[in-house]
């Protein structure tokens, strides 16, 4: 069963209190029990006072019997005491019959305790010795006390104060149960809040001004959770637009083709042609799903799966050797600068090339030379790409690496380019623990990305 944050805090309060009335209690009880103790000494003695001029005084055996009518007067008027007086002469003795284990209980001289056998409590004694004179031996003096009414006080005192440890505990459950109730019912007017949030809502946040600092601390981080997912939702949001806006073109023009070919009458050659332009259509739908699916892959986090250690330059020669045919119509060198080795998935890497090749072949001028430079740095690899052509303005640069992103609005749409080729770039370089960049300075263009080193 899992307690409430109010029942465990009563719980403690209960423990809390519990342990403080306790401990207080003990001390109590010690501190009475010493006091009452110290009554009792103070009252023995006092009896002392009073008993031992009796035995002084009756020296034979003559006054002996004054001696104990004394005492048996005192006696009478105060049933709690007991009187003995122990000696060797039988003449000269009061008292009853004690046992050997009574007397060695109660000691020669000083306090000590007599169990007496028809009482609960036990007799508190106090024992001196008497010296002789006249016809009477030394002998000793025995002064008892019940000492019942005083085990009685502190039982009564020691119920008391165990009702009140019992209580007291009890008691500061429950009011911390209610304080504990009243302290967190900020907690639920923000549930409520946080209850009242949908994604119709996405710029709404909890309120924090009124918030203790603790639970304020608390909405903040929330809100500031709230803030990320309502920029992801956006881009998401903006991210299904472009899916939608970029498919629209290649399927309006498969519908557009479509219709025009059969308004008509159509040769077997007329309906292959438009069945052929038709797949290239088909084509380009095909490799922009197969994109966003694998730009999907990354986000997902997932990482480059088959690593293999390579030379880098290698692969970089590999992708230039596919993209060939490219640079020759485009009139176009390809040189590769710098060489290290590192473990990447060769598929994945090559596309990321061969997209940054791809895109510097299509801004460099004629006869420029395109330079893959291959650097060793702390812990990654960096490859970038560079081109000579017009640059790209500054403000774009932080967003080229976005999906469907083109410097140059007016081709968004367009049958060759997508606007995916750097987002993938991204992707291979996120699957890799890496990141990308992009610099252009003075009509020199440097895109690339970095693979760490593992
Ligand atoms: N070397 C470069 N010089 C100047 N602009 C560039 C360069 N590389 C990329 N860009 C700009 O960045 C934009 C995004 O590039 P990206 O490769 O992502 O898309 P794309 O080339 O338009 O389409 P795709 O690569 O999908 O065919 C391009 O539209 C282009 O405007
Ligand atoms: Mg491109």
């Amino acid at each position: 069963m899992k307690l409430s944050i109010s029942q465990r805090l009563a719980a403690m309060f209960a423990v809390a209190s519990f342990v403080m009335l306790a401990v207080l209690s003990f001390a109590m009880h010690g501190l009475l029990k010493r006091e009452l103790e110290r009554h009792q000494d103070n009252e023995l003695q006092a009896r002392w006072q009073m008993y031992k001029p009796i035995v002084v005084r009756n020296d034979d055996v003559e006054h002996w019997s004054v001696a104990c009518l004394k005492f048996d007067n005192s006696l009478s008027e105060n049933n709690r005491v007991s009187v003995w007086v122990l000696g060797d002469d039988p003449r000269f003795r009061y008292g009853s019959q004690l046992s050997s284990s009574q007397l060695g209980s109660a000691g020669t001289h000083g306090f000590g305790h007599i169990a007496m056998p028809e009482q609960e409590a036990p007799l508190k004694t106090f024992t001196a010795d008497v010296e002789g004179r006249g016809e009477r031996p030394p002998v000793r003096l025995m002064i008892g006390i019940d000492s019942t009414p005083f085990v009685e006080t502190l039982r009564a005192f020691t119920v008391g104060l165990v009702a009140l440890t019992v209580v007291g505990a009890l008691g500061a459950a429950g009011l911390g149960y209610y304080i504990a109730g009243v302290g967190l019912r900020p907690l639920g007017r923000l549930s409520g809040e946080a209850q009242a949030l949908s994604p119709g809502y996405l710029s709404r946040r909890l309120q924090t001004d009124t918030l203790d600092p603790e639970l304020s601390k608390l909405a903040d981080s929330f809100n500031g959770a709230l803030s990320r997912l309502e920029t992801a939702y956006q881009q998401l949001e903006a991210f299904n637009a472009d899916v939608a806006h970029e498919l629209r073109t290649p399927v309006g023009n498969l519908i557009g083709q479509t219709q025009v070919t059969l308004s008509r009458e159509r040769s077997v050659t007329e309906l292959k042609e438009a069945l052929h332009s038709n797949l290239e259509d088909l084509e380009r739908l095909r490799a922009i799903v197969n994109d966003m699916l694998f730009l999907a892959r990354a986000d997902r986090g997932e990482l480059a799966p088959n690593r293999v250690e390579v030379s880098i330059a290698q692969e970089v020669a590999h992708a230039v050797e596919y993209l060939e045919f490219i640079f020759e119509e485009a009139g176009v060198k390809v040189r590769i600068e710098g060489d290290a080795q590192a473990s990447i998935e060769t598929s994945l890497f090559r596309r990321a090339v061969a997209n940054l090749l791809q895109n510097a072949v299509q801004h460099a001028p004629r006869g420029a030379e395109i330079v893959v430079f291959v650097l060793q740095q702390p812990g990654a690899i960096r490859v970038s790409v560079q081109n000579t052509g017009s640059g790209i303005a500054r403000e774009h640069l932080s967003r080229l690496f976005d999906r469907f992103y083109r410097v140059d609005s007016s081709r968004s749409g367009s049958r060759e380019n997508h606007g995916l080729g750097l987002a993938i770039v991204r992707a291979v370089a996120t699957m890799h623990g890496g990141t990308v960049f992009a610099e252009s300075d003075d009509g020199a263009t440097n895109i690339g990305f970095t693979v760490a080193r593992v």
